[in-house]
């Protein structure tokens, strides 16, 4: 199977700039080269561009740049659902999270067309599940997963009512540290699986994901993996406008990224939030390249692909 890769340069979403050199930092850290050495065949289409929106006002005016953010979510679920029928593996190269409000429901939407259902995995120290009227900052990128879980209020996202939403049975949410007050309201109500930190303390970050890959496997779904560079601790990954401290560890993003491979499960992804600016030297595209390779199956020793 082929790998494609999609440049998102988005950074209308964040609260501060920086996100536009996103994708041309996980090519300069080696991503299709990594890609390349698993014996993956790797396909880089370039950057996309957000398609032209005629100026709209945004229908809250805290919104953040809804205009730009409106544009790259039209282009990319357009992306995203031809590329969800052709044989190939995306993998998003953000850009902020706003791009996942595209990626989400294109994959939604095609998996709708296939008949099987589309569960997403959101690796994330945020939930992303704010509403235009709930967020507090109006920065956008803090609101993809609620529009792509059907809530109301977004119909000027695509232009139009969201026709395949992700059931929010089939979300779940690891690594979660920082949720806004009427953001866990809307969460709870909507029933999304929220793994937060102090559960991946308790039970250890593989026995929290094994049963959701189960259920997956026993639904036949198609598996939507979103990584938020901030899900990552700061201390291994600086290169984020958003950081929360008492992340994921080395061993528990690779871990994650272990199983998920083994499962075979995975058909898309995004990496998202990369703020080149704020890294050092290079160290955190760098792993965000490495924990891709674990995704795409390095492992240190070989053994039979077990189940999860
Ligand atoms: N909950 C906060 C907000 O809505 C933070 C969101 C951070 N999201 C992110 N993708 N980094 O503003
Ligand atoms: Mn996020
Ligand atoms: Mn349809
Ligand atoms: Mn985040």
């Amino acid at each position: 199977e082929d790998i494609v890769l999609v440049g998102a340069p988005i950074e209308a979403g964040a609260g501060r700039r920086g996100c536009v050199m996103g994708p041309d930092a996980f090519r300069t850290a080696g991503i299709s080269e990594a890609l390349t050495d698993l014996g993956h065949r790797v396909r880089d289409l370039g950057n996309l561009a957000p398609e032209a929106v005629e100026r709209v006002s945004a229908p809250l005016a805290h919104l953040k740049n809804y205009n730009d953010v409106v544009g790259w979510t039209r282009s990319l679920h357009s992306c995203a659902k031809n590329l969800a029928n052709d044989p190939v593996f995306p993998i998003y190269l953000g850009g902020d999270h706003a791009l996942a409000a595209g990626t989400v429901t294109g994959h939604a939407a095609a998996a709708h067309d296939l008949g099987r259902p589309l569960f997403v995995l959101w690796l994330d120290a945020h939930s992303d599940f704010n509403t235009l009227e709930s967020t507090q900052s109006g920065n956008l990128h803090g609101t993809p997963l609620a529009f792509a879980a059907g809530l109301p209020g977004f119909d000027g996202f695509l232009g139009q009512p969201l026709t395949h939403p992700v059931d929010p049975g089939n979300i779940e949410i690891l690594g979660v540290r920082s949720i806004d007050p009427e953001e866990r309201r809307l969460l709870v109500k909507s029933g999304v699986g929220v793994r937060d930190m102090r559960m991946i303390d308790e039970k250890g970050i593989g026995s929290l994901l094994a049963p959701f890959l189960e259920r997956v496997s026993a639904e036949n779904g198609l598996l939507h993996v979103s990584l938020d560079v901030d899900f990552l601790d700061p201390e291994i990954a600086p290169a984020v406008g958003t950081t929360v401290p008492g992340g994921a560890t080395f061993r528990e993003a690779h871990l994650v990224m272990e199983m998920l491979h083994d499962s075979g499960l995975v058909t898309s992804l995004d990496l998202v939030e990369l703020n080149p600016f704020l890294d050092d030297r290079g160290r955190t595209a760098r792993l965000m390249v490495d924990l891709v390779g674990s995704l795409f199956g390095r492992r240190v020793f070989d053994r039979p692909t077990r189940s999860f």
